[in-house]
């Protein structure tokens, strides 16, 4: 490893940070990104996203093939070969994260193999097996992503007590799997594994599932999801665990009563943590808050000048594509553009089946200050496509301002919701009215029709219900 000056060293290679260097290459910089994995893509390529949706989609088949062939009028015995599963979910993963160095390479940015340390501005300590080699820059961007939170007296070991990353690559289907978290991670990989044979119990410290969604639409998948098997415990902290006997035995509280369940798996998705272990941000004055987020001004500048930070080291949403979004940003900001990213038209989804979309303002949202607000809802048990797919249940949800008619926001209960939540995220990026909405024409029969028909319920007119 040579010596090097650069105008921008990117510190992880995730979706905020890969993303960032391609665009810093386009716009003429010469770029760097140091990571310490040998795999390019961050957590959303090598343990997240990705290898999450490929077994999302396996166990769905293999879900289907058992269930709802038979009505489709195919016969068909159904068996699970899981190795071939993993290693078909391990494809997609290589695919993708070979498909990153060869954008690096394709855009000239010096991928940097190793674990980078700040050691003040406009250099870093790049350590790997080969030594330690000290780079320069004008800017530096960190983008080290975030981890797992360990809850204090349920610690991991990887192979009963474990977390997401180890999540998508169980050796074998446990029978009995406790989850830790009703958040995207404890319902995703839940349903994952239920598919394919786990009596699967949530454990939620809330009141409800998935907190950050809108709570009328998740309420409606809490129903679903037990219907297709998955058990929940609501108001129920975990406490503790043991491993006893080859079974992991764990301590819940809900309200005043303690309770003990046995299981063969616990997963604890209680959420993930700014990362910035052995990065040396305190060290040259990198203002941190409480909780460990990089502290950033609007244009993701830290308190040190030269030192950017964006993704899930600032905190907000930590979703692969903000960070992608804040990566392009800060990158044009540097450049003299006009780098920004509208947080309001930022989607959320959960690929349970069905899947859970939002973008916007929930109900609840809409209506904290006051705010007066029409909502159209349209289920989709009413549009033809989703029958002819025989789907019978979701709905969209559309909020607009009741006095501008202007789209606050947009839920979406049902098939591909992750695909035509997008129609919100546009409208709201272009300051739509629910009346545009209502007035563009969609394609008969498809599944945005829903949307059509919930922003036309919006005024009260919707046609097919
Ligand atoms: P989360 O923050 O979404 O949910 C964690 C849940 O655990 C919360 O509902 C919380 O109330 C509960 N909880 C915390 N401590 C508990 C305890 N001791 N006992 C019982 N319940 C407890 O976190 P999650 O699911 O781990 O995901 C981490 C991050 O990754 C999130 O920001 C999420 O949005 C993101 N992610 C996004 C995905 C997507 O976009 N589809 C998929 C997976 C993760």
């Amino acid at each position: 490893m040579s010596d090097s000056t650069y105008d921008l060293i990117v510190i992880g290679a995730g979706p905020g940070g890969y993303v960032a260097a391609i665009r810093a290459a386009q716009l003429g910089m010469r770029t760097a990104c140091v990571e310490k994995e040998a795999s390019l893509g961050g957590t959303c390529l090598n343990w997240g996203c990705i290898p999450s949706k490929a077994l999302l989609d396996s166990s769905e088949l293999f879900y289907e093939a058992k269930h709802s062939f038979a009505k489709h009028g195919i016969k068909a015995q159904v068996e699970l070969d899981l190795p071939a599963m993993m290693s078909r979910k391990d494809q997609v993963v290589q695919g993708l994260t070979r498909g990153v160095a060869g954008l690096f390479r394709k855009n000239k940015i010096d991928h940097i193999r190793g674990t980078a340390r700040i050691a003040k501005p406009g250099v870093v300590e790049v350590t790997s097996g080969s030594g330690t080699a000290t780079l320069a820059a004008k800017h530096i961007l960190i983008a080290t992503g975030s981890a797992a939170i360990e809850l204090p007296n349920l610690p991991f070991d990887g192979k009963q007590i474990i977390h997401s990353d180890q999540a998508i690559g169980l050796p074998e289907v446990p029978k009995r799997m406790l989850i830790i978290g009703a958040g995207a991670i404890g319902l995703e990989m839940g349903s994952v594994w239920s598919r394919l044979g786990a009596d699967v119990l949530i454990v939620e410290f809330l009141d409800r599932i998935a907190p950050l969604m809108d709570r009328e639409m998740t309420t409606l998948l809490h129903k679903s999801l037990e219907k297709q098997g998955l058990k929940f415990k609501l108001g129920t902290a975990a406490q503790g665990a043991k491993v006893e006997g080859g079974r992991v035995k764990v301590q819940l509280k809900t309200g005043d009563q303690t309770s003990e369940e046995e299981c063969d798996v616990v997963l604890v998705a209680t959420g993930r943590r700014p990362y910035t272990e052995s990065l040396g941000v305190k060290e040259i004055g990198v203002e941190i808050d409480r909780r460990g987020f990089v502290i950033v001004d609007k244009h993701y500048a830290t308190t040190v000048p030269g030192v950017y930070a964006i993704g899930d080291v600032i905190g907000g949403a930590m979703l692969a594509h903000k960070a992608e979004e804040e990566g392009v940003a800060v990158v044009e900001l540097l450049a003299g553009q006009a780098g920004h990213v509208n947080y309001q038209a930022v989607p959320n989804v959960i690929y349970t089946h069905p899947e859970l979309a939002g973008v916007g303002m929930t109900e609840d949202q809409a209506r904290e200050g006051g705010r007066e607000i029409n909502i159209g809802k349209f289920p989709f048990a009413a549009n033809g496509r989703a029958k002819a797919m025989d789907v019978n249940e979701g709905q969209v949800k559309i909020i607009a301002d009741a006095k501008t008619d202007r789209l606050l926001g947009m839920h979406i209960l049902g098939p591909r919701a992750s695909d035509i939540i997008a129609e919100g995220a546009i409208a709201i990026e272009f300051g739509a009215s629910a009346e545009d909405l209502a007035r563009c024409v969609h394609a008969h029969p498809s599944l945005p029709e829903a949307i059509k028909e919930a922003a036309m319920a919006v005024g009260k007119r919707a046609i097919h219900f």
